[in-house]
């Protein structure tokens, strides 16, 4: 690691000691809370704010000695290092000290018990989770800090999912087909995406099982129009045009720029079109056309389903933002209720685990709107809930996805059609 920590602030150019740093970052994220409590046994007052930098470089060099293989000479040394780096040796001999007594006292038996901070989650947030599943808590947060499958969805009009594996196997890439998606590739083993076969020519897309389960859910007919209401980065519309045939078109629509940006490029690389659009879907009059046979609502939502994969996001996330987000995400669903035909499907999804997000959204929406209701099938994966269906993170190796299909009632005919 040496020249990884003497290039601190620099590139880092090999890719070994990239992955490193990499894996020392996600593993504090994911391991704060435990990490700064085994931390304040070790010191006797804690360190003032403005030396952020050495409590974090701390958190790195124990969850180097609880976590990973990193030799503890080696350990101590490149974190004492870094301090130098930092210019605060003062620090120095502090890292030393608090390091080897931790080594020491090599309290590694702390990770089987379920004390408080091993869940590595705010308070907040544990205690909606095990409200909301009081089955399934303590299995949610621990794949919440566990490493997520690197899956990969087939593009179908490049080739096969069974070709694409073929060419996995000619390249020494250990892989498996995804069990509930008809389109998916499960990664065996950790492997930077652009070093694929066939990632620069489209064969495929980075997608969580869970997500591509939404295409399934829409089942959508070969003619009829659809709008993809919240679609950057593009992880549902380009899984939907990959289906689509030229009955069928699509507008994909977000608020979000930079975002929209991605949609394209996401676009281009997969070699495929539809028409975009830049606005917000809470604006009535910013959607041109109404009428369309299916929309996708894809929208705002606290991420809940996919900390797995954004160990950050336990940080980011509010308790009070989670209602902010259910009146967000009610005013969508009845914005672009109106822009659907009669006898149309609205699709909402979120990435969420929480209920007040999934099913009291559904609820809130069903009841304001006497033309809706919901008809989802009974799929083979996830838990079925009151209005809709649920994944769980890491059951069945996928994200925390929640999907309600909403159908709109025939006004002439005042009768739901079949
Ligand atoms: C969960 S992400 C969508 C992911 C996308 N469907 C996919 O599969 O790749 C939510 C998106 O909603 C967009 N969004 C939030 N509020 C919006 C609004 N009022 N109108 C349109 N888009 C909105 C965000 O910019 C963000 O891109």
């Amino acid at each position: 690691m040496s020249k990884c920590s003497t290039e601190l602030g620099l590139t880092i150019p090999d890719p070994r000691q990239q992955a490193f740093c990499k894996a020392c970052i996600y593993g504090v994220l994911r391991n704060y809370f435990s990490l700064s409590e085994d931390l304040s046994a070790l010191i006797k007052k804690p360190l003032r704010r403005k030396d952020a930098d050495i409590h974090m470089l701390i958190l790195s060099g124990l969850f180097q000695a609880k976590f990973m293989q990193t030799p503890p000479h080696a350990l101590v040394s490149e974190n004492v290092e870094a301090a130098r780096f930092l210019k605060k040796e003062w620090a120095c001999k502090l890292i030393n000290a608090v390091l080897r007594r931790y080594l020491k006292e090599n309290q590694v038996d702390a990770l089987d018990s379920k004390t408080h901070f091993d869940f590595n989650h705010p308070p907040w947030l544990a205690a909606l989770i095990r409200q909301d599943w009081p089955d399934d808590w303590e299995s949610i947060l621990a794949a919440n800090n566990a490493h997520p499958p690197l899956t990969l969805r087939v593009n179908p009009q490049r080739l096969t999912r069974t070709e694409y594996l073929e060419t996995l196997i000619e390249r020494n890439i250990e892989a498996v087909r995804t069990h509930h998606s008809p389109d998916g590739v499960i990664i065996k083993y950790p492997t930077p995406i652009e070093s694929l076969p066939g990632f620069h020519e489209g064969h495929f897309s980075v997608q969580d099982e869970a997500a591509q389960l939404a295409r399934l859910v829409l089942n959508i007919d070969k003619s009829g129009s659809i709008l993809d209401a919240c679609a950057a980065p593009g992880g549902k519309t380009t899984h939907l045009l990959e289906h689509l045939n030229e009955e069928n078109s699509l507008l994909a629509v977000d608020c979000d720029q930079d975002r929209m940006k991605r949609l394209t490029n996401n676009l281009a690389r997969l070699g495929m079109s539809c028409k975009t659009l830049i606005a917000d879907a809470t604006e009535l009059n910013a959607i041109p056309e109404k009428d369309y046979k299916f929309i996708v609502l894809d929208g705002p939502c606290s991420a809940t389903g996919v900390i797995r994969r954004h160990p950050d996001i336990r940080f980011h996330r509010q308790k009070t933002d989670i209602a902010k987000l259910a009146t967000k995400q009610l005013e969508l669903l009845q914005t672009l209720w109106y822009l659907l035909a009669d006898n149309g499907k609205l699709l909402y999804i979120t990435c969420s685990i929480l209920r007040a997000e999934n099913d009291n959204v559904i609820e809130g929406f069903l009841e304001a709107n006497s033309d809706a209701r919901t008809d989802m099938k009974n799929f083979p994966w996830g838990f079925k809930t009151k209005h809709g269906r649920q994944t769980l993170p890491g059951a069945s190796n996928m994200d925390g996805f929640y999907f309600s299909l909403i159908k709109k009632r025939n006004k002439c005919h005042g009768q739901l059609a079949k």
